[in-house]
């Protein structure tokens, strides 16, 4: 049995359907939820479906305390969905190449500092885009610019507001990231 360990900061909504998905999984499960955010949604996701979830410091992250508590669920794969902290380097290192993440958009256009949540979409509408989608990738010393795993585009028709646009990207992230890390699961 393979474990996942995935990180999160927001409401959680990607976990939690990695969580269901693995939920009746013999190859995998998720072990835990760590976030930085004590009253963020993805907590109370978790703990509704019964998943350990550790809650850190930004302080703690950076002085290598995360990787500490992390260790102990031995995960084989850890899984970002809406962490908004730059990856600390010591994860990185003792994780190399067992950590993806998932980004609202087509890599490489639209990645980077800030562009997350409705800062992506607005700028795909402020440039005209015809297209947006989602990039599960995995996570280097940088921010969004590890090597691409998959990604997924939909067509836009110009006047989508962005919660429009973030309601197609979101089904895009629900349809395929579970696929995906079940597919790199099998792969290790
Ligand atoms: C998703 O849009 C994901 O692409 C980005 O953060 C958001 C997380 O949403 N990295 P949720 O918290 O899983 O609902």
């Amino acid at each position: 049995m393979k474990n996942i360990v995935i990180f999160a900061s927001g409401s959680g909504s990607n976990a939690e359907n990695i969580i269901l998905h693995f939920k009746k999984s013999a190859q995998a499960n998720v072990a835990a939820v760590f976030s930085n955010k004590a009253n963020a949604g993805v907590i109370e996701r978790a703990e509704t479906q019964n998943i350990p979830t550790v809650v850190f410091t930004k302080d703690e992250l950076l002085a290598g305390k995360v990787l500490e508590k992390l260790k102990p669920f031995q995960p084989d794969l850890i899984v970002l969905a809406g962490f908004l902290l730059k990856f600390p380097h010591d994860i990185i290192a003792h994780y190399h190449g067992k950590i993806i993440n998932i980004h609202p958009a087509l890599l490489p256009k639209y990645g980077g500092k800030g562009m997350y949540g409705m800062n992506v979409h607005r700028a795909i509408i402020e440039n005209k885009e015809s297209e947006t989608g989602i990039t599960i990738h995995y996570i280097d010393e940088h921010y969004d610019e590890g090597d691409i795993i998959f990604q997924k585009s939909v067509a836009l028709n110009g006047r989508e507001t962005c919660e429009e646009i973030s309601e197609k990207v979101q089904q895009l992230e629900h349809e395929y990231f579970p696929v995906i890390v079940e597919k790199i699961i099998s792969e290790l």
